[in-house]
């Protein structure tokens, strides 16, 4: 597994870390590393560190998410040379990832294209975006849903709004509500519960108004179908699919 990282590829471990801040953890580290596997051994701690932090921003965790040790002890209590956490297996495995990505597949563009300028290179926050497991919101509403009921979706959906709106890791926008209710179709409740959750944060969304009128529609509910597309057509009165629905509903 060991292989020689090319500098270009530490450099850009490094990058993001410049930025992270000041507290000389190094110094609380053992001189010598004894289980780097692909990381050079003879990294400077100072720059060792200096990756960690780059993976610890890009997962948004701290150093105990992969290591042996606990928040509060001090670093040098730590066993960072035990691979016992499946967390730091899954994170070596990850970085030679990283590297393969950008040493050897990436620079293969160049045969069909020019690349990018200035280049790009693949970080974990690349991914991760600052979570440990890199799923798109949409999909653990979907999911959630499927293995625990809606509700048990929802509060989730809640739970991580609160804990992560306006940071880069989950669009909590209106479109990923919007494709999750579509998925959940063939549950007419859990479609419009999530509709109705998506209008909860964006009230003037014509997708939501008209995808829960699509979904009244086929449970045979023309009265709430009609309301929710009154609302949308007082949002778009000129809407030519809008004016389309109530003309096909009829008249109450
Ligand atoms: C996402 C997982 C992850 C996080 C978070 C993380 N590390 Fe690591 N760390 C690793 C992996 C993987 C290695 C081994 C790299 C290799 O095999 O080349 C490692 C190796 C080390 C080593 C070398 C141990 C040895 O003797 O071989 C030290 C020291 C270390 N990390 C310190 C830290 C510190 C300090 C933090 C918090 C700022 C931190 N790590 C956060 C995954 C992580
Ligand atoms: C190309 C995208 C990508 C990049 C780059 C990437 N990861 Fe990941 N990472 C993933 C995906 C996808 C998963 C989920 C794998 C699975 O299905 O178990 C994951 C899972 C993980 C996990 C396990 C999380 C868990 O709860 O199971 C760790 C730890 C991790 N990555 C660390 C890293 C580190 C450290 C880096 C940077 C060196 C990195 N990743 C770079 C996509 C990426």
């Amino acid at each position: 597994m060991k292989r020689l990282l090319r500098s270009a590829g530490v450099a850009s471990l490094l990058l993001p870390v410049l930025l992270a801040g000041p507290t000389p953890a190094h110094s609380q580290l053992p001189d010598e590393f004894t289980n780097l596997q692909v990381l050079p051994e003879d990294m400077p701690p100072r720059q060792l560190v200096g990756v960690m932090r780059g993976f610890a921003v890009g997962l948004g965790v701290r150093c105990w998410y992969c290591h042996v040790g606990e928040e509060g002890q001090p670093l040098s209590e730590y066993d960072f040379a035990s691979d016992d956490k499946p967390e730091k297996r899954k994170a070596r495995f990850m970085l030679e990832m990283s590297m393969q990505l950008n040493d050897d597949i990436l620079p293969g563009i160049a045969e069909f294209a020019e690349r990018a300028e200035p280049g790009l290179r693949v970080q974990c926050v690349t991914c991760h975006r600052g979570v440990p497991l890199p799923r798109q919101i949409q999909d653990i509403v979907t999911q959630t849903a499927a293995a625990d009921g809606v509700d048990a979706a929802i509060a989730e959906y809640r739970a991580l709004r609160e804990r992560h709106y306006g940071t880069a890791a989950y669009d909590f926008g209106e479109q990923p509500l919007i494709d999750a209710a579509g998925e959940l179709s063939d549950d007419p409740a859990a479609a419009l519960a999530v509709f109705d959750l998506a209008l909860e944060h964006f009230p003037e969304s014509i997708q939501a108004l008209v995808g829960s009128a699509q979904v009244h529609q086929v449970q045979g509910d023309a009265d709430a179908a009609r309301a929710a597309l009154l609302r949308a057509q007082e949002i778009q009165p000129n809407n030519p699919q809008i004016m389309r629905m109530l003309e096909r509903l009829g008249n109450p």
